[in-house]
């Protein structure tokens, strides 16, 4: 069995005291949630202070992005074993702002999952098409081109070390959020793509979905057999919608 798994992605919001708050909030909740890991993903600068705020709670942590080299000459980028110093146990790559506005390639995404494996980093592997995309029809082809580069640079094996988040991206932030049926459609075929190569690693993969899940549409969407949690942008600003969220799943 996956365990659900609600993961936050902060993006850039916040300041020292609405992190304090909304820490405080999500950490006062927490006896609610029985079986999602719950995993927030501050701006990296706040994670020293979450890391202080979450410490004997169930609550994990993790970046936004993660460096594809281990150290050295790599203006503004944040090392994997910087990460694991602080205590952050997973990060968010390949997210589709950081593909489509920041130019972030496959191939350097795919790095960067092995820059987390090495590191001892659990990796969100964010994949998923563009509206154009999907009403091309090519929507199973552009999450596989995405899962094939990290495939080619590291083997299957090694999705089992990290989580694969669906984000289609024209659901996110955008209040659109995929039907389940659509949402569950894309999972399964992530998993039976997976399967082809290692069922093992295709059982044993959580494959999140995320864009636009908030504390209304999240039980729908757990439901389906292939969604194992989610990855939240907006309500997990929230303390009390991200907490609905992580309640609904499991
Ligand atoms: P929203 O939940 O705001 O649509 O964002 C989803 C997302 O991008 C999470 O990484």
């Amino acid at each position: 069995m996956r365990q659900p798994m609600i993961a936050g992605n902060w993006k850039m919001n916040g300041s020292t005291a609405s992190v304090k708050e909304l820490i405080a909030g999500i950490k006062a909740g927490m006896a609610s949630v029985s079986k999602a890991a719950v995993v927030v993903c501050p701006p990296a600068i706040y994670i020293p202070q979450v890391m202080a705020d979450i410490t004997g709670s169930k609550i994990a942590c993790g970046s936004q992005n993660i460096a594809d080299q281990d150290k050295g000459a790599f203006t503004g980028e944040i090392a994997g074993s910087m990460l694991k110093d602080l205590g952050c146990q997973y990060a968010i790559i390949g997210h589709s702002e950081r593909r489509s506005l920041y130019g972030e390639s496959d191939e350097l995404i795919a790095k960067r999952f092995a820059a987390a494996r090495r590191a001892g980093i659990k990796p969100i592997f964010c994949i998923g098409e563009t509206l154009a995309e999907r009403e091309k029809g090519i929507t199973n082809d552009i999450c596989a081109r995405q899962i094939d580069a990290v495939i080619a640079l590291e083997g299957v094996a090694a999705l089992a070390d990290g989580v694969i988040a669906y984000e289609p991206v024209w659901a996110i932030g955008t209040g659109k959020t995929a039907s389940p049926q659509q949402a569950q459609e894309v999972h399964a075929f992530i998993r039976g793509k997976i399967a082809k190569l290692d069922k093992a690693v295709a059982e044993k993969v959580q494959i999140l979905y995320g864009g636009s899940m908030n504390a209304a549409n999240a039980t729908e969407l757990l439901a389906q057999p292939d969604i194992d949690g989610g990855l939240i942008g907006g309500a997990a600003l929230k303390a009390e919608d991200f907490l609905t969220i992580c309640r609904a799943a499991g």
